[in-house]
């Protein structure tokens, strides 16, 4: 298959290990941006980048790069494409646009520019133009300049790729799962020894830990992907990219996922149970404060509340105790903690062996790690032993720019509340496909085979006439909301 290029859109900080994920899925010619990583590959190669990484936003496809300096120019450079390569007249569409350039002021106006350009072609041919839907386009184009470089790219994504499918409700401030999976990705977690979140919301990293332990896709519970509605469309490709479970592996550990709110976690284990991982997760009502000890090597990954002001509920004293207990309760293990405050971390009192910035939404956070050791610091260090050298990102100058933009922000309280405000709006709330199914495929509308998951980690091949049938993650049958027809129309 012919290669292309291709971009994948991610949250700064976690660009380096989208690229490792695109080099483990045989991305070739992988290039770290801002926010991005390039790589080039094949059509399979596009399904499997949104299907199977856990780190990106998005997948873009660019088609055409220009130089232009105007939003007119932008309009007559894309009156000259031939969009019908891309769409019909009866396909709905959208126009993004990120602009980072002193000549073009207003990103929403190059939008409508490439809108206007695509709408007048259909016109000018047919009498009539495409529909726009912002809402739930059939192809949406994307158009990125910087300075006076343009490119025009179809997204083949669709809705962000955080939106996994296994959301039913959200808790507060819930965790973007992209940045769940980053996390424990870099944290070099495996499934190869415990793990536990004990301050763990709606679930988001126990349960993104537990697809990382079985090396399941994020995809797999999604009901739609941009490129299904492509012209080019490989309805077979997709199906054998959806169905092959040779990479998926056994977990013989725990993962473990605690909160003090019964609330929480019972938010938790309805998205567990929609995403197929109830049965692999410990989940239950604890205070950090009696978390006991635990087998050595355990990792633990947290996200505590961050608090809109430090006075807030005794924050500094929640942060004092999460050090107290990791001291005395993580021994032989390690802990990696994203927060906020310099103040918190300050609390925790022990010596992370890693500080690595990331964004939380428009919050710049830090990831910071800690390995548990018997004894004092100091006699650590007397015995010979060291902290390892991690194998973590280093990004010094990122570092830096990091922390005078958190500077920036604990000069004044308004700001943090503005922020936590955009935060909170980050946090998707807003239940994707609902049922959470895994969905099924069929080779024809009759009695093909459909493979599915269940509960009990096994996929099972499921055959019914004509009926669309099929298991659900608690090992009931239900209907199910997506299958295909031999013509490849949706039944
Ligand atoms: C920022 S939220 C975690 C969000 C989570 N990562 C998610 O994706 O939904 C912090 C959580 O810590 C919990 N929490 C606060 N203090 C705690 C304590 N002492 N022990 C256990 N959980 C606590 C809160 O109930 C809240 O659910």
């Amino acid at each position: 298959m012919t290669e292309f290029e291709m971009i994948a859109k991610t949250f700064q900080g976690l660009e380096e290990i989208l690229a490792k994920e695109l080099i483990d899925l045989g991305a070739n010619g992988v290039a770290i941006g801002n926010r991005m990583v390039s790589f080039r590959g094949d059509k399979a190669l596009m399904y499997k980048a949104n299907f199977n990484l856990r780190t990106a936003i998005r997948i873009l496809k660019p088609f055409l790069h220009f130089h232009a300096d105007s939003a007119d120019e932008v309009y007559e450079i894309c009156k000259k494409v031939n969009w019908e390569q891309y769409m019909t007249l009866s396909d709905s569409f959208a126009v993004d646009a990120v602009v980072y350039s002193e000549d073009f002021k207003h990103s929403k106006f190059v939008a409508y520019r490439v809108k206007d350009a695509i709408a007048d072609c259909f016109r000018e041919k047919y009498g009539k133009r495409p529909n726009v839907s912002v809402a739930n386009p059939d192809l949406t184009f994307h158009i990125h300049i910087s300075h006076d470089d343009c490119t025009l790219s179809l997204d083949s994504s669709g809705e962000s790729l955080h939106k996994r499918g296994y959301r039913q409700e959200a808790m507060e401030a819930p965790l973007n799962e992209i940045l769940a999976a980053g996390m424990i990705l870099m944290s070099g977690w495996d499934g190869k020894s415990d793990f536990v979140d004990p301050m763990c919301g709606s679930g988001t990293i126990p349960i993104e830990a537990a697809l990382i332990a079985r090396n399941m896709a994020p995809g797999l519970f999604r009901s739609r992907f941009a490129f299904e509605k492509w012209k080019d469309f490989d309805r077979d490709l997709f199906e054998s990219i959806y169905n092959d479970d040779s990479k998926e592996r056994p977990f013989e550990f725990t993962i473990k996922g605690y909160d003090k709110d019964p609330k929480a976690i019972a938010v938790a284990k309805r998205n567990a149970k929609a995403a197929g991982m109830l049965d692999m997760i410990e989940f239950d009502v604890r205070d950090f404060k009696d978390f006991e000890p635990i087998r050595e090597k355990t990792v633990l990954i947290t996200n505590p509340p961050y608090g809109e002001r430090l006075s807030d509920d005794n924050l500094l004293g929640l942060y004092e105790m999460i050090g107290e207990r990791l001291k005395h309760a993580l021994t032989g293990g390690e802990a990696w903690i994203i927060s906020y405050h310099y103040e918190c971390f300050d609390k925790i009192g022990l010596k992370p062996s890693a500080k690595i910035p990331l964004f939380n939404g428009a919050l710049p956070c830090e990831l910071r790690k800690y390995e548990i050791f018997e004894g004092k610091f100091g006699e650590f260090r007397s015995d010979g032993r060291r902290l390892k050298k991690d194998d973590v990102p280093s990004r010094r100058s990122t570092t830096l720019r990091h922390k005078a933009r958190l500077e920036e922000k604990k000069e004044g309280t308004d700001n943090v509340g503005k922020e936590r405000k955009t935060y909170r709006k980050a946090g998707d709330s807003k239940p994707f496909r609902g049922d959470g199914e895994r969905r099924t495929f069929r080779k024809d509308g009759n009695d093909g085979e459909r493979k599915t998951y269940r509960n009990d980690g096994e996929r099972k091949t499921y055959r019914k006439n004509g009926e669309r049938n099929s298991f659900r993650n608690d090992g009931q049958k239900t209907a199910s909301k997506r299958t295909y027809s031999k013509s490849g129309n949706k039944r």
